[in-house]
């Protein structure tokens, strides 16, 4: 399970805190208002930490947990950053058959975080993806727009070393 708390420091800025806080206002006395004032919330900041889900539970007069509880059920709601590269480990069938599992793992291992997870330094993040359409390549993952395939753990330090800023 990714974890819920984010080790990356918060850095809103106070445009970013202007604009959720006029959003809430508009939607404040709005029934079902918390899921389209989260959604809003996770365009301007990309993701809700703790500290912008305590904004909205404030704004909105609720109880953080109700926020919380909101932003852990749904698939749609990241509590963590994307990393400045966002590596993404392809689970499809044929990348899983060929190994990407032992990808994963050796990536986790490397990197110190889980699933969804990002690096302190904001450099990495993890996530899995399903069948990206390069099956020949198997396994295969992604750094942001390039692909790397017919990969082995043996390869990720080296990788991961190119990616030096
Ligand atoms: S299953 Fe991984 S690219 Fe198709």
């Amino acid at each position: 399970m990714a974890s819920t708390i984010s080790s990356v420091p918060f850095t809103g800025t106070s445009e970013q805190e202007a604009k959720l806080k006029e959003i809430i206002a508009s939607l404040k006395d709005v029934p079902g208002s918390l899921m389209p004032v989260m959604q809003q919330a996770q365009d301007i900041y990309g993701y809700l930490p703790i500290e912008v889900q305590t904004m909205i539970a404030e704004g909105l007069g609720i109880p953080l947990e109700k926020v919380y509880g909101v932003a852990t059920f749904y698939a749609q709601f990241t509590l963590q950053p994307k990393g400045k590269y966002n590596i993404s480990v392809c689970l499809g069938t044929a990348c899983y058959v060929k190994g990407s599992g032992d990808i994963y793992e050796e990536l986790k291992k490397r990197l110190g975080i889980e699933e969804g997870g990002c690096t302190p330094d904001g450099k990495f993040s993890l996530n899995s993806c399903r069948c990206v359409g390069a099956c020949g390549l198997a396994p295969v993952m992604m750094i942001n727009d390039e692909v790397y395939g017919r990969l082995t753990p043996d390869a990720i330090p080296g990788i991961l070393a190119k990616y030096k800023d």
